[in-house]
């Protein structure tokens, strides 16, 4: 095998296809995305066939753009990776089987990735100094999970979400504030004239004594306040953003920060698609700097899906050798290596 590889990687779990190509230290040669957001926004959230038949379309086009851009050829490539899950089956069966066709015809091994591990891995993407061991928060539209990252392939689950992802209540309170989809950024680019103070929404399970988190109480508590606010619901649009954002970064933020303190972790990492949120951000290094933790935050381009920490996962894979046999399944529901929750459950979160 060569020690400097070049891995072509295709991630289409959910609504974005992408491809990227990187070499043996990381480094990313190439990378395309094609959002098919404005396709899915008239029915405010993602219709899997429909997904599945714009991967199908667009994939190609764009495998041969990256190819093109970096001045590579297919027979230049040493190994082929696509994302196996978790994601919608008829969207991941586009990447992972072309991922496998081409591996099979150049005669190159094929790597099955986690999604979740491309996120989580993704705040050390181009890093020089590589993946650092601590608390890692994965926050997006389907997950949110706090995890103990000892190193590659291993990632003891310290907590997820007992309801909604944190991601999945940003979009679902969006929906109810007549906010178009995806939610998120909506709800993030309006909270930036909003009072974070001016409503008390409740941080659930912020002091539960483990590392669960629920958000479904906060989306309910939305859902009864906008009635009594009446006419008023539109003006106070931004308080309202502002708000329910500032409750569920507070959330987030400092049972993250619990578990680093719990594990004794000198660093924190913050993977997925809420970790582009900017108050988020902003929270997280002002709090980390105040506790003397590292802060490894993805790039807000690697925030969202992307084809990037596909590559960069499987990276670490192909260093230590672990291939995937070219009848390797999909998974929708595929989850990571780790320990049960109850494993770890039992230990007291200290107070910060
Ligand atoms: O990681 P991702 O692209 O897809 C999944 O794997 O789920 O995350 C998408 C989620 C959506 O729920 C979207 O609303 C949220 O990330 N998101 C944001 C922001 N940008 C994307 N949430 C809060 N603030 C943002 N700026
Ligand atoms: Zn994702």
């Amino acid at each position: 095998m060569p020690a400097f590889p070049l891995i072509l990687a295709l991630e289409t779990s959910c609504d974005e296809t992408a491809v990227a190509l990187c070499d043996g230290s990381g480094a990313m040669l190439g990378s395309a995305i094609s959002s098919q957001i404005p396709d899915h926004q008239p029915y405010g959230g993602v219709v899997p066939e429909l997904a599945s038949r714009n991967h199908l379309l667009r994939i190609r086009p764009l495998l041969q753009q990256v190819l093109d851009e970096t001045g590579r050829s297919l027979q230049d490539i040493d190994a082929f990776a696509a994302t196996a899950g978790p994601g919608l089956a008829s969207s991941l069966l586009i990447g992972s089987t072309l991922a496998k066709s081409l591996a099979l015809a150049c005669a190159k091994p094929y790597l099955a990735i986690n999604h979740l591990e491309g996120h989580l891995l993704s705040p050390f993407l181009g890093k020089p100094d590589g993946l650092r061991p601590g608390a890692a928060l994965v926050v997006s539209g389907g997950h949110t999970l706090l995890l103990h990252l000892r190193g590659p392939g291993d990632y003891p689950l310290l907590g997820r979400t007992r309801d909604d992802a944190a991601g999945e209540a940003f979009d679902k309170v969006a929906r109810m504030l007549g906010l178009p989809y995806p939610g998120g950024p909506e709800i993030d680019r309006l909270a930036r004239c909003g009072d974070p103070q001016a409503f008390d929404f409740p941080r659930s399970m912020k002091h539960s004594g483990d590392f669960a988190f629920s958000f479904s109480g906060l989306k309910t508590s939305m859902f009864y306040l906008l009635p009594t606010l009446g006419d008023q619901a539109a003006s106070r649009l931004p308080d309202l953003c502002a708000s329910f954002q500032e409750a569920v970064v507070d959330i987030l933020v400092t049972k993250t920060l619990q578990a680093a303190h719990h594990l004794g972790a000198r660093d924190v990492s913050v993977s997925g698609g809420v970790s582009c949120n900017s108050r988020l951000r902003a929270v997280f290094a002002q709090r980390c700097a105040q506790a003397g933790l590292a802060l490894h935050l993805a790039a807000p381009a690697h925030t969202t899906d992307n084809a990037a920490m596909i590559a960069y996962a499987a990276l670490q894979r192909f260093q230590a050798g672990q291939f995937s046999p070219l009848d390797a399944d999909i998974d929708p529901n595929l989850a990571l290596p780790s320990l049960p929750a109850e494993s770890l459950a039992s230990s007291p979160v200290p107070p910060l």
